[in-house]
């Protein structure tokens, strides 16, 4: 199956850099919608922002940026977005209340052929296409922050998805020059997040517990296993609530061992979640 057409649900963190990479790569005609306007142009304006750093870096031609915002159509319509995509990716906020009404919808508005995929970081796929009328045409394709520069995406394997489904968006991906790797079974957290999120809560547990400073845990980890950025640096950069929320659903879906910390508990109970919000476990002053 051919995708010319495709349309990013949420212009958030993960949706605007998704879009992006759509319009960038393979000069796919993208359609952005949110729910409110304000969400719609600050979408814009981290795609604009990133698409000046790749031109000043040379990274793009003169002129490029500009032609690349052509290709991105910003709405507030779901039925807009949806009515002639082939491909819808979710990315809206990770929380089933929200997903549960989209899914419901877009599968009203997208035409039949059209392959609805999730980025969900935990949620069941199966559950979600469910939701819908064509269950075969439901996937995951998990992306990882920031979309523009992380090389991987997850392709998650439904109860009922078709082999043509996976087979499409291992293409499509392919063609957004990611690598991808694809998850045979519908499991809580899919790989990465089974492996980073206990890593991250565990992060949190040696600082509450005073083991280490915050600068050595991160120094620990940074030089020890050569992470790019330290653990308590990388969960406020993926927001402390969402970290929270996937160490639930792990707990919840495979086994109490998953258990949040206390310490990851109060972060979110504080409000300290990170680098949207300017304050976590670092002070981020412009997103650095
Ligand atoms: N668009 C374009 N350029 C960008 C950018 C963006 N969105 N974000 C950063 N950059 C550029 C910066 O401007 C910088 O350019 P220069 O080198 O020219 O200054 C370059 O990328 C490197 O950025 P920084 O200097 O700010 O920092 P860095 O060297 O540490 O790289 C990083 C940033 C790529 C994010 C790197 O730190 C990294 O790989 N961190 C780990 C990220 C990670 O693990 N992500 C996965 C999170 S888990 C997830 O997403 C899944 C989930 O479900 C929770």
């Amino acid at each position: 199956m051919e995708i010319n057409k495709i349309a990013v649900l949420g212009a958030g963190l993960m949706g605007h850099g998704i879009c992006q990479v759509a319009a960038q790569t393979c000069s796919y005609h993208v359609t952005l919608r949110d729910v409110e306007q304000r969400f719609l142009d600050s979408g814009m304006k981290m795609i604009r922002t990133s698409l000046e750093k790749f031109e000043s870096k040379g990274q793009l031609k003169s002129g490029e940026a500009k032609q690349i915002m052509e290709r991105i159509h910003p709405t507030l319509s779901l039925e807009e977005a949806a009515r002639d995509a082939d491909l819808v990716i979710e990315a809206v906020p990770e929380r089933i209340e929200i997903k549960t009404p989209t899914f419901k919808e877009v599968d009203e508005c997208a035409p039949k052929h059209a392959i609805i995929a999730s980025n969900t970081s935990s949620i069941s796929i199966t559950q979600l296409a469910a939701l819908t009328s064509r269950p075969e045409k439901v996937c995951g394709m998990h992306f990882f922050n920031p979309p523009q520069l992380m090389q991987l995406v997850e392709v998650i394997r439904g109860m009922r998805t078709s082999n043509e489904t996976i087979d499409a968006i291992i293409d499509t991906a392919h063609r957004m020059r990611k690598e991808t790797v694809l998850v045979k079974k519908d499991s809580p957290g899919f790989i990465v997040n089974r492996i980073l999120i206990p890593a991250l809560n565990e992060a949190v547990a040696l600082f509450w517990e005073g083991v280490a400073d915050r600068d050595d845990i991160d120094k620990a980890i940074k030089l020890g296993l050569n992470w790019p950025m330290g653990p308590l640096k990388l969960l406020d950069y993926i927001g402390a609530d969402t970290t929270l929320s996937i160490a639930e659903v792990l707990e919840q879906g495979i086994d109490p061992r998953f258990h949040p910390t206390t310490g990851l508990r109060q972060m979110v109970q504080a409000k300290l979640l990170g680098r949207k919000v300017g304050k976590g476990f670092y002070e981020w002053t412009g997103g650095h």
